[in-house]
């Protein structure tokens, strides 16, 4: 269909450029839409296709590869850029399309076009969905493990409001900030799909793409999300919290916890407009929002996040190989996406910590229990989504089938949780005897096995509904005389040849061979002649005919109704299947974490207010299972926060050969300080672990092109948020800070930074180095402790042991490891030498040693 018009002139692509009243009538209603849409890529049904035409079509065919060509739109306006697809494949190129960060408006035909053909009109179109990152509701578009956010902002000054939610879920939260880094953060921390934000009339409904450069981003926008510009009244302060107390019917917002926060509330307000105006055909019920604060959380910013790899990959950005990848997958589609929530949300208190680990405890104890709870979660399906597709009416039968069939499973669930005494159990004991009977009042609704179109029929159960019963009898009456018929009307005209069929022209008809056609009795009513036979009616076999048309229709039409009547019902039940899905999700998670624990060998660490942090034989969950079984050396750490106490260092410097283990060691315990806070067990034989509020990663010398920054402006931009957040209960990470400048000035760096966050923070810090010289802070300051990874040299070669021994190393083996890593020996031999006499005439260590004590 798409194949190439030769043609000299290039196709129109800018249909302002044109003159609209020589456009035939259908590109005047395409554009009529696009102007209405002008943000997004229009996608217009024309029959069995979805085409887009002018700049669109370009777009589209750029990212997804369908085939550029043209088509004429008038006589005088000759030919236009068009391009397209099967109708088909619409779920296939919008996800796509919206992957890359497009709104798409679905225009589709919205009647029969024969229909319209045979009465010569055009087909009726309208935009029927409008689909964008952030507000996005069908499985095909969605992945079942992520959580699809929605942010909306508002700014004043330095203070920021932040509303967002899932509205595949339900889930809405605000929050209020100050200090637009913070916000930043936040923003890193969610990895919105979309992000609304307050602009001048003139910039409204514009939309700027991850990646996209625009005047209209302020430097707290991170670049790699979409962003979509709304205008600012629809952030005005009094429709927002009217808006807010009328989709809540409540009387007032204290029960969100955001009623004094003006910037939250405004942010929540366009939030729900942007959702308003974005669902066509359907109405949304979001769940009631929560208010949070930043500091709710064990607080790991963006950097952090990469470094540790929570839940992807720094190098290629993917699962494998990240530490939620290392965790036993949940087996529910609500419990995956929480898991993610909790591993960027650990908690700060340990009474909640604890409530989580007594529960992996439980279960790690009870083999059985924990085969048990495994087989009937994995036959809960996605209770979040479901329910949020049944109060927005986007439910289909299957959807309330697979309700049903999870809701039946409640009862053995709450079963199964009497088993455990843990606070997680205990909120399963009880589950709501009203959702079981929903479960069964679905159930009785529901044939077996369901259609996905809702208005054909077969989907209500006989007994359900006394007319639907009678329609279905009486058709089933007619269709029995019918299918007599031939029998019947053979023995009352005593011709064996007769037949009844059907054709799509004129429906039921009786036909005798041309020979018989003189024997037809008078009420046969003929119809037509051809070479062979003849054809008949008669007035019973039409009335019947038509009576089983209209009855089908109708019986369509009536199992459609019953079956909204019973989604409206099962609505009014959806806060109830949320709080029950969110209870399931959580002890998914938990089941999760138990296995891993007994599968890989983990302990409950202890968690303690105390600032102390001591793991044995801790061991980092990746690199172990990259590993072969058995091969990874398990390594210790014992610090303590405050500047004062002096039986454990505050601050260890790691030295050691390259390649001999530091990273692994330094992400191994922030690792470990993360899963404890979100209540894991955790890869080590024991554990004690002080809470930390936050926990600092850095790795020197990292480039980030993305932002244009200098390789150490980066690096000093990003320690210098360390330093001038960290507290006392702080974790810091620091992979060779200051080795992305001179060794002088790197090294001075280091030496100034470490004595900082020894003396003046006292977080615990660990700082992994190339300069030897930072072992002597060792002897400066009290607090400072000297450690190093051991190798074993031998004649021409090294051993690394990956151990983490007291003292400080001597040598960093570099050119050792460049041997093995294969530069050509006349390079290191040369090196060698080079390396002597540089070493021999360096004098740092001696000036270091005249450095003031203060
Ligand atoms: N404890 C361990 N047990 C076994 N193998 C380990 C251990 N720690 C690290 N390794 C292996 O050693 C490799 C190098 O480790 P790592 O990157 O931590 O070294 P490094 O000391 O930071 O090196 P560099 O100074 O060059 O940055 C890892 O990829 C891992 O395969
Ligand atoms: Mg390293």
């Amino acid at each position: 269909m798409y194949n190439s018009k030769r043609s000299n002139v290039s196709p129109h692509t800018d249909h302002r450029l044109l003159d609209f009243e020589d456009l035939t009538p259908m590109y005047r209603h395409y554009i009529n839409i696009k102007e209405e849409y002008i943000s997004s890529l229009l996608l217009y049904r024309v029959g069995d296709f979805f085409e887009c035409f002018f700049q669109d079509a370009v777009t589209v065919s750029k990212e997804v590869g369908t085939f550029l060509t043209s088509k004429e739109a008038g006589k005088k306006i000759g030919r236009i850029a068009l391009t397209g697809f099967p109708h088909h494949s619409l779920d296939r190129y919008a996800k796509l399309l919206i992957d890359r960060g497009y709104s798409i408006a679905i225009c589709d035909q919205v009647e029969d076009s024969l229909e319209a053909l045979s009465q010569g009109r055009m087909v009726e179109r309208r935009v029927t969905k409008l689909l964008t990152p952030g507000t996005l509701m069908d499985d095909e578009l969605l992945v079942p493990e992520n959580s699809n956010f929605l942010v909306a902002l508002t700014i004043r000054d330095n203070l920021w409001g932040l509303a967002y939610a899932d509205i595949s879920t339900g889930e809405f939260c605000t929050t209020q900030g100050v200090d637009l880094s913070n916000l930043k953060s936040e923003l890193l921390r969610l990895q919105p799909a979309e992000v609304i934000i307050p602009a001048n009339d003139i910039d409204s409904g514009r939309m700027i793409r991850p990646g996209e450069e625009s005047s209209l981003l302020i430097d707290a926008f991170p670049d790699c999300f979409c962003y979509s510009l709304r205008t600012k009244t629809t952030f005005d302060l009094n429709t927002a919290r009217e808006k807010l107390l009328n989709a809540f019917k409540v009387s007032s917002l204290e029960g969100m916890g955001c009623h004094d926060l003006p910037l939250a509330i405004s942010a929540a307000g366009g939030l729900l407009k942007y959702i308003e105006d974005t669902q066509i055909d359907q109405q949304l019920t979001l769940q009631l929002p929560k208010n949070y604060n930043l500091n709710d959380f064990l607080i790991i910013d963006y950097q952090t996040r990469r470094n540790l790899e929570i839940t992807k990959t720094i190098k290629n950005s993917i699962f494998k190989g990240s530490l939620l990848s290392t965790i036993q997958k949940p087996k529910t589609s609500m419990g995956a996406r929480d898991l993610q929530r909790w591993l960027i949300e650990p908690l700060l208190s340990i009474e909640r910590i604890t409530e989580r680990q007594d529960t992996v405890e439980e279960l790690v104890e009870d083999i059985t229990l924990r085969h048990d709870l495994k087989k009937l979660l994995a036959s809960i399906h996605d209770l979040e989504r479901i329910s949020t597709k049944v109060t927005s009416e986007t439910a289909n039968a299957r959807h309330l089938s697979c309700l049903a069939n999870s809701l039946l499973k409640l009862k053995d669930l709450s079963k199964l949780a009497h088993r455990g005494k843990s606070f997680y159990f205990k909120a399963l004991q009880n589950t709501p005897k009203e959702l079981e009977k929903l479960g069964i009042y679905i159930r009785s609704h529901l044939i077996e096995s369901l259609p996905v179109k809702l208005k054909e029929g077969g989907i209500i159960k006989d007994g359900v509904n006394a007319e639907l019963d009678n329609m279905r009898s009486q058709i089933e009456d007619d269709r029995e005389w019918l299918s007599n018929l031939e029998a019947t009307e053979r023995q009352k005209t005593g011709i064996a040849s007769l037949k009844v069929s059907y054709s799509k022209s004129f429906g039921f008809y009786i036909s005798l061979p041309r020979s018989k056609a003189s024997q037809a009795p008078a009420y046969f009513i003929r119809r037509q002649t051809l070479t062979n036979e003849e054809r008949f009616i008669t007035p019973e076999l039409k009335e019947r005919e038509v009576r089983i048309l209209n009855a089908q229709k109708n019986l369509k039409k009536l199992e459609y109704k019953v079956f909204t009547e019973l989604r409206s019902k099962v609505a009014k039940k959806g806060y109830a299947v949320y709080q029950i899905a969110k209870s399931i999700a959580a002890i998914d998670i938990l089941l999760s974490f138990a296995i891993t624990a007994v599968e890989k060998n983990y302990c409950r660490p202890q968690i303690l207010e105390d600032q102390l942090l001591k793991i044995n034989n801790g061991r980092h969950p990746v690199v172990e299972e990259l590993l072969p079984p058995g091969s990874f050396v398990p390594n210790s750490v014992s610090l303590k926060s405050s500047s004062k106490v002096l039986e454990e260092p505050n601050l260890i410097i790691l030295t050691g050969p390259n390649s001999s283990g530091k990273s692994c060691y330094l992400r191994q315990i922030g690792v470990i300080q993360l899963l404890a806070q979100a209540g894991s067990f955790v890869p080590a034989t024991s554990a004690q672990i002080g809470i930390a509020d936050r926990i600092f990663t850095r790795v020197g010398a990292v480039d980030d092109l993305a932002t244009g920054q200098s390789t150490f402006m980066v690096e000093m931009n990003e320690t210098a948020n360390i330093l001038n957040h960290a507290t006392e209960k702080s974790l810091i990470l620091l992979d060779e800070v200051g080795r992305g400048t001179s060794t002088f000035d790197g090294l001075s760096i280091a030496w100034a930074i470490a004595e900082y966050l020894s003396e003046e923070i006292g977080g615990k810090t660990i700082f992994a180095t190339h300069y030897h010289e930072l072992n002597e802070l060792a002897s400066k300051v009290s607090r400072v402790a000297n450690f190093q990874t051991i190798v074993e040299e031998k004649p021409d070669s090294l051993i690394f042991l990956h151990q983490i021994r007291p003292g400080g190393a001597k040598k960093s083996y570099g050119i050792e490891v460049a041997k093995l890593a294969g530069l050509p020996s006349s390079v290191t031999t040369r090196a060698k030498k080079i390396m002597e006499k540089v070493s021999q005439s360096s004098r740092i260590i001696l000036k270091l040693n005249e450095l003031e004590d203060n």
